[in-house]
């Protein structure tokens, strides 16, 4: 496995591959690899030819007062983790090599970027935007992976993705979680103990959401109230937002339907966790 921390030479050797007709698939990361990076790279692996994974904690999508300088960094360990996968290349390129000295251009996706996380985070959507472009530009693959766990985010990339006309596929794949239901998260890692038990709130109340679906309830108010009850219950949650909302347009809904995306931000304690589902068909005899 190769380790490349230039753009230019990433570049080069992507072109080379399309030119030898192979496949390239782009598992764009910010390491600390956890199950839910690695099954994108499976997938990766068994869909192309040649897989390269991105690694670069990208500093414009973090606010002046969130975890930049703590995210978790493990380049070592997550290059023998993609080794075993079968990864060929990992992009590793540092900050001065992706925002120089002058670097003046941003990607802005209006409308879905300003509410849900967008609302909690300003500027976050506008630094992905703009650092998956770049990656895109870097390594132009024919297939590139996101976990389902960054719902808006893979909504913002998609729309992204169409507007600026890039022939890349958006593959998302389903969110991995612990055996208890946690989603898997690098922030999980700022958990203590206490706070990885109460953490579990994300998915009951989530749970607790699709059962009363199945039971026939579809008004979102009351299913938000229920869910908002549940967290509020744990004394180290605090809810940021719980949205319902149509799972392509992300606008809100009244009414559950089928392709309702629930999703939901909470701080527990300092870290804030986001976890979601889609209710892709409503069938209350199920
Ligand atoms: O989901 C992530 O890890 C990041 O937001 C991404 C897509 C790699 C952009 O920095």
């Amino acid at each position: 496995m190769k380790i490349i921390t230039s753009p230019k030479e990433m570049q080069a050797y992507v072109k080379r591959a399309r030119t030898d007709g192979k496949t390239v698939g782009l598992v764009p990361t910010m390491g600390a690899f956890h199950e839910g990076h690695l099954s994108l790279m499976r997938r990766a692996r068994a869909e192309n030819d040649i897989v390269v994974t991105s690694i670069f904690v990208n500093p414009t999508q973090f606010g002046p007062k969130e975890d930049y300088n703590a995210y978790p960094r493990d380049l070592e360990n997550d290059s023998k983790m993609a080794e075993k996968i079968g990864v060929d290349v990992i992009f590793a390129p540092s900050v001065k090599d992706m925002y120089p000295q002058g670097y003046a251009t941003f990607v802005n996706v209006e409308r879905i970027t300003e509410k849900m996380c967008g609302a909690s985070r300003p500027g976050h959507f506008r630094g992905v935007a703009t650092v998956v472009t770049k990656l895109f530009n870097i390594i132009p693959a024919h297939k590139a992976y996101f976990g389902q766990k960054d719902a808006q985010q893979c909504v913002v990339i998609k729309r992204m993705s169409e507007d600026l006309n890039f022939d890349i596929d958006i593959v998302i794949l389903p969110t991995v979680r612990e055996n208890d239901g946690l989603a898997m998260s690098s922030r999980n890692k700022y958990l203590s103990d206490e706070e990885r038990r109460s953490a579990l709130v994300l998915f009951k109340s989530l749970s607790m959401a699709k059962e009363l679906i199945r039971s026939g309830e579809l008004n979102s108010e009351k299913i938000r109230q229920k869910m908002l009850d549940i967290i509020n219950a744990e004394p180290l949650a605090r809810v940021d937002y719980i949205s319902i909302v149509d799972a392509e347009t992300l606008e809100d809904l009244n009414e559950i339907k089928d392709n309702t995306l629930i999703a939901l931000a909470v701080f527990i304690g300092k870290t804030r966790l986001i976890d979601n589902i889609i209710i892709d068909q409503i069938n209350p005899l199920k």
